[in-house]
């Protein structure tokens, strides 16, 4: 019997909602095709965005949404992506399949787009191939509400009022696609660029500077050092990606090895948070700067016979492990983590929705998304649980992972994820304070490699888990092997 206790009189950190922010790029069929198919679409849409997707990032509470890239972001040009469609300019995609890049959906279109998801937008700017002066530009025509060029240009192309955008990024992974440059340089770069990307009226802008890759610990350094008191927030980029980077992993076909060396690599986000967190400690020392995962997930190979610059691919109950345990890290630091993008919304990486013309399949990671959803904006509450080594020789995991949170009705939200793909386990788990209390829950479980596709959309789902005792502020249950649930108990 595996203990749990959730203290529920020890209250910690307020949870960001943001954490269970998602990221959407121009590449592969992210945007085309899988938010925005057009007004004049057979497939439902309004203003072009399709209807299903939108009715299901809703479902899921998505609170941010980061976009143009990624490595596109640093190479894109807003202003060819406003007024009349058919004059707008095409482009080439250099780096997601030299494709062409029409610039149908722009920045009204992403506007749109947030408003009907009713998510915070998170624009990232150019700093690798463009101006300070296209950047400055750029937040006034969005925010600035009164006579100025910008302001006019927006009213020109339908849009009088302004809009409000908060969070706004210097560059993106400026130590490669976005210019590979060395950190001192970046941090001047971005010291320049953010001194002109103003706070207009009450929008107040959250300047993200363009943080470090997995655990290039230097330049979190250089960067703090010399921008550190210039940002409110930093990026880091992590992706699991089990085998090796000229030879990933399939999404759907792989072994049990493979299973035990994706949740490893996974739950390395720990000890990078934790590394990167003691840095930027180092330079802001009272914590002004929050860190914000604003990509990771998996990376395998793409689905045989797509686009290799589509990165394309399924999403299994793998995936759903991986989301779960690397939530429960973000909750437990998020004293410090302020926002997280899992990469990317729709049909790239480890996607949360998949689309085929007008079908569309919810993954495994979209469901563990709704099971985490009463935790946005809850408060972390103290847990302690028992746990034991799972794995093989080479890889290592513990073979549960929880967190808990108290809403603002006082109830309290559980999860937990059994990692191990063949055990199941008893857990006794003891809410104190809350001796007469009433529980119920919801799981997702299935095999390590089961996942949904277009001809069986619901071989993966939530379902109701009623096998849950409660006994003087006791439940006791035995959670299955590969499974995520979510207890709530009020
Ligand atoms: O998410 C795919 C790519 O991964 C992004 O464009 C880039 O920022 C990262 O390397």
């Amino acid at each position: 019997m595996s203990k749990l206790v959730v203290h529920t009189e020890e209250k910690k950190s307020k949870i960001n909602r943001n954490l269970y922010g998602n990221f959407s790029e121009h590449l592969g069929r992210c945007i085309y095709n899988g938010v925005y198919v057009g007004e004049n679409s057979e497939i439902p849409n309004v203003n072009g965005m399709r209807c299903d997707v939108v009715e299901a990032l809703k479902a899921i509470q998505l609170p941010v949404l980061r976009w143009p890239g990624g490595c596109f972001a640093d190479e894109y040009h807003w202003k060819d992506g406003i007024g009349p469609k058919e004059s707008r300019k095409k482009m080439i995609n250099t780096h997601w399949g030299g494709v062409v890049e029409d610039n149908s959906f722009g920045t009204h279109e992403f506007l749109e787009l947030c408003r009907q998801i009713g998510c915070e937008p998170y624009i990232n700017g150019n700093v690798g191939s463009g101006t300070v002066q296209e950047m400055s530009e750029w937040m006034e025509y969005m925010t600035f509400d009164g006579v100025s060029p910008m302001a006019s240009l927006r009213a020109e192309n339908g849009h009088p009022a302004p809009w409000k955008v908060k969070y706004f990024g210097v560059g993106n992974e400026n130590w490669g696609c976005g210019g590979n440059m060395r950190p001192s340089y970046y941090a001047d770069l971005y010291r320049r660029f953010q001194t002109y990307v103003r706070d207009y009226g009450e929008n107040r802008v959250f300047r993200i500077a363009c943080g470090p890759s997995t655990d290039d610990y230097a330049w979190t350094e250089e960067v703090m050092r010399i921008a550190g008191r210039y940002m409110n927030g930093l990026s880091l980029h992590y992706y699991t990606s089990p085998g090796t980077w000229e030879k990933k992993n399939s999404a759907t076909n792989f072994s049990r090895a493979d299973y035990y060396e994706t949740l490893k690599k996974a739950l390395y986000m720990e000890e990078l948070i934790t590394k990167h967190l003691e840095i930027m400690s180092r330079f802001d020392p009272e914590h002004k700067v929050g860190l914000i995962v604003d990509e990771w997930g998996t990376w395998y190979e793409v689905e045989p016979g797509t686009n290799p610059g589509f990165l394309y691919q399924q999403n299994t109950m793998r995936d759903a492990m991986v989301a779960a345990a690397t939530l429960n890290i973000f909750n437990a630091h998020s004293d410090r983590v302020v926002m997280a993008n899992i990469a990317q919304l729709v049909n790239v990486l480890q996607s949360v929705i998949l689309t085929e013309g007008d079908k569309m399949v919810l993954t495994p990671t979209y469901h563990v998304f709704d099971l985490y959803k009463h935790h946005h904006d809850a408060t972390l509450l103290h847990s302690w649980l028992e746990t034991e080594e799972i794995g093989d020789e080479q890889n290592r995991i513990p073979n549960l992972s929880v967190s808990a949170s108290e809403d603002a009705e006082g109830v309290v939200h559980i999860t937990l994820a059994n990692l191990s793909p063949d055990t199941a386990y008893p857990i006794d788990c003891t809410l104190t304070g809350r001796a007469n209390a009433a529980a119920r829950a919801r799981i997702l479980t299935g095999a390590m490699d089961a996942y949904n596709d277009f001809d069986h959309a619901e071989d993966v789902c939530i379902e109701d888990f009623d096998a849950l005792t409660v006994e003087n502020g006791a439940l006791t249950f035995t959670i299955p092997a590969c499974s995520v649930m979510e207890i709530t108990v009020s």
